[in-house]
């Protein structure tokens, strides 16, 4: 699928060809790469993408399925009629089993809250490369270095906070001295405020247009759900066909939502091909994760989608993983298992599920379905 044959070919040793060292790759933070490399032509080698994994669609290159991503309109649930609002459960159902994504508009966000982020967002990002690692806290917080798995290294600097149950926002934050450190703080919190809100929304309209109870998902998520914010930050690439922002993925957890700039890069696989969610000021991006897939029994899907790089201009998203309880049982209903829809995967939770998750990614086999589905044989190590 992503990969092809010339990828393969490079990654094979010839017969009777002593096996090279494996290289060890030099990463560098990207934030101290991106402004030494501002007039160069090429990138390091540790940031090339083989052959078959670049992106042969440019951030920019919109098509006619680009034009297809479901866009619902929130405000006709609380102004519209039944019908107006039967068509939102309708259309979430649609979306969330055909394509994986959805965009919403008229959430409720305010837009200067989010713009405001943004601005913080960027002047912490724009900081020398030291006073961001004051930042650095383990798995959260800053993050200038990616280089999960040998010989791919992503393009990208994340500044990452844990916000459920306990937050460490202003931990984080609270490690670099700033003048808007304060500011940060209400900000980022005001804004994981909202999407706390916007997910009770979202999974009550999901699990109605299941057919399940409207509470059926949203109830362990009211409490102590576990949520993750990650900005992301990708600067200009002076290869941007030659590298990814985040290489092809799925998000692990059960709703993602997903604010990007005016300046595009998110691209989502879907049909055989890939193609560019267009940017839009006032609306955020909704993608279904591995836990809602394997929770609806495989009714809903988890999409691969990656970040895809331009040289001119840096681009921010702000991405909010949540997560139930960490001790809720993902089991599907039995609703959504009949002949033509056999149970896929045994119940777990998010406490077994997350440390696992993690192992596999470390080791390049991302997904749900290499270690939660019932008919796949286990490593023995899992
Ligand atoms: C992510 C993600 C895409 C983007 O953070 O998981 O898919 O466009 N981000 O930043
Ligand atoms: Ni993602």
């Amino acid at each position: 699928m992503i990969e092809n044959n010339s990828w393969r070919e490079n990654t094979m040793p010839a017969i009777a060809v002593a096996p090279k060292p494996k290289r060890t790759l030099h990463v560098e933070n990207i934030g101290n790469l991106s402004v030494a490399l501002k007039d160069a032509a090429t990138i390091p080698d540790a940031y090339l993408q083989p052959e078959g994994l670049r992106p042969d669609v440019p951030y920019d290159g919109f098509s006619k399925e680009t034009e297809l991503l479901p866009v619902l309109d929130l405000h006709n649930l609380s102004t519209g009629t039944a019908d107006e609002r039967q068509r939102i459960v309708n259309d979430i159902g649609y979306a969330c089993k055909e394509w994986g994504f959805l965009q919403i508009i008229n959430h409720g966000v305010p837009l200067r809250l989010i713009e405001k982020l943004r601005e913080l967002a960027i002047i912490f990002f724009n900081l020398p490369a030291a006073e961001k690692e004051k930042a650095s806290a383990g798995q959260v917080g800053y993050e200038g270095r990616h280089a999960y798995m040998p010989e791919r290294v992503h393009w990208v600097e994340t500044l990452t906070f844990v916000s459920g149950p306990v937050s460490n926002v202003e931990d984080i934050l609270r490690l670099t001295c700033l003048d808007y450190t304060e500011e940060f703080i209400r900000s980022v919190n005001d804004y994981i405020h909202e999407m706390q809100k916007i997910v009770l929304v979202l999974l009550k309209l999901m699990a109605e247009s299941l057919d399940l109870e409207k509470t059926f998902f949203a109830q362990h998520f009211e409490k102590n759900s576990t949520s993750v914010t990650r900005f992301n930050y990708y600067p200009p690439c002076p290869q941007p066909s030659m590298a990814l922002g985040l290489f092809s993925h799925v998000d692990s957890n059960s709703v993602t939502i997903l604010n990007q700039d005016e300046i595009g890069g998110l691209q989502i696989f879907k049909d055989g091909k890939w193609f560019s969610v267009k940017p839009s000021e006032d609306a955020l991006v909704i993608n279904v994760g591995d836990c809602l897939q394997a929770w609806t029994n495989g009714h809903f899907k988890s999409v691969e989608h990656r970040a895809v790089l331009n040289s001119v201009k840096p681009r921010i998203s702000i991405a909010f993983f949540s997560s139930p309880h960490v001790h809720a049982v993902m089991a599907p209903p039995m609703k959504l298992v009949d002949d033509n829809h056999p149970l896929l995967y045994r119940p777990f939770t998010w406490a077994e599920y997350f440390p696992r998750m993690q192992k596999k990614r470390m080791e390049g086999k991302v997904g749900i379905d290499t270690f939660m589905r019932l008919d796949h044989k286990e490593d023995e190590d899992s």
